[in-house]
């Protein structure tokens, strides 16, 4: 199986995304670390150990990181996922430990001792925590096998400023930073942004489908998506909410089911206007290097069906 780790802010679709890859065969996850975002860290690093307990895999490495971005302020959203980042489901308080080391320590660790090229890296939320183990030790970057984020957006758009996705904006300066120590590399990175996040919409049937698991973490995953899909409706009156972070296991399971481009992507850092956004050159307009998979299309429907069968799997006997 391939080896990843999943870099999360869970985030009732960081948790459906987490779900998704413990029900894999193909997937070997390493742990989890997790990063103040959606709620902050205190939240997160426990809501990742909710859902490893939710999927029978208390066993799981789950390390805390980074509090805070690396030099702007925590913004959070609270509106969007709930006071606890994980409303929705009744899940009862995680009892597996947390584990000693900072995140940033754990990827560090992990990379060098496994094999060159074996370890991707899932990004579901900002990223302070890679950022932070880039700059310890670049010597691991040319050893990550690809980074899969979810974050930003061109055409669509953002959902945080006019011009900036939330993830990205939480922590520019870790995005850029991120993108430039991969480029520099010649690590892929692909990027499932909001151009076809807003693609990947729940909707009832897609919804009743994992509830006719009848299954106690299909009844879980229903609970997340209800309660995950309101905001969204009601701010863009779509008919379903986005399914973003899921899209990032969702491309190591099925490629094919993806559609997108090999641009050049930069980060802005620099304006408060525009701050966090993903300048994406699309069209090729410039000659600055091709440095990110920018996705861009989804076949909803198949995205749907593998993550119903999957979630029926768990929890893993
Ligand atoms: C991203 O922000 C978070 O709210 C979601 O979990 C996702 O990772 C979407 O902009
Ligand atoms: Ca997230």
């Amino acid at each position: 199986p391939r080896k990843i780790i999943i870099d999360t802010d869970p985030g009732q679709d960081d948790a459906i995304a987490i779900l998704l890859a413990l029900a894999s065969p193909e997937l070997e996850v390493l742990g989890l670390t997790a990063v103040a975002g959606n709620v902050p860290l205190a939240l997160t690093e426990r809501n990742a150990r909710r859902i490893c307990e939710l999927a029978g895999r208390s066993d799981l490495a789950v390390h805390a990181g980074a509090a805070r971005p690396l030099s702007r302020k925590l913004v959070t959203a609270e509106a969007v996922h709930g006071r606890t980042g994980l409303d929705g489901p009744d899940l009862p308080e995680p009892v597996m430990p947390l584990r000693a080391a900072h995140a940033a320590d754990f990827i560090v660790e992990t990379l060098r001792r496994e094999e060159p090229g074996a370890v991707t890296l899932c990004t579901l939320g900002p990223l302070t925590n890679v950022a932070l183990a880039f700059a310890k030790a670049p010597e691991i970057v040319p050893r990550v096998r690809e980074i899969v984020t979810m974050g930003g957006g061109a055409f669509e758009g953002g959902n945080t400023t006019p011009v900036a996705e939330f993830n990205i904006l939480v922590d520019p300066h870790a995005a850029k930073a991120v993108l430039g120590a991969a480029g520099a590399a010649g690590v892929p990175v692909t990027m499932m942004p909001l151009d076809v996040t807003h693609k990947a919409l729940t909707r009832a049937d897609r919804i009743a489908a994992i509830r006719d698991l009848r299954t106690p973490v299909g009844d879980a995953v229903v609970a997340l998506l209800e309660f995950f899909e309101r905001f969204d409706e009601a701010k863009y009156g779509t008919d379903g909410g986005p399914l973003h972070d899921p899209c990032v296991i969702a491309w190591l399971l099925a490629p094919g089911i993806f559609g997108g481009g090999l641009v050049n992507v930069e980060i802005e850092t620099g304006s408060e206007l525009t701050m966090g956004q993903t300048v994406v050159d699309w069209w090729g307009v410039t000659t600055r290097p091709r440095n990110v998979r920018f996705i861009r299309e989804i076949d909803a429907d198949a995205f749907f069906s593998l993550l119903t069968e999957r979630i029926g799997r768990l929890p893993r006997e």
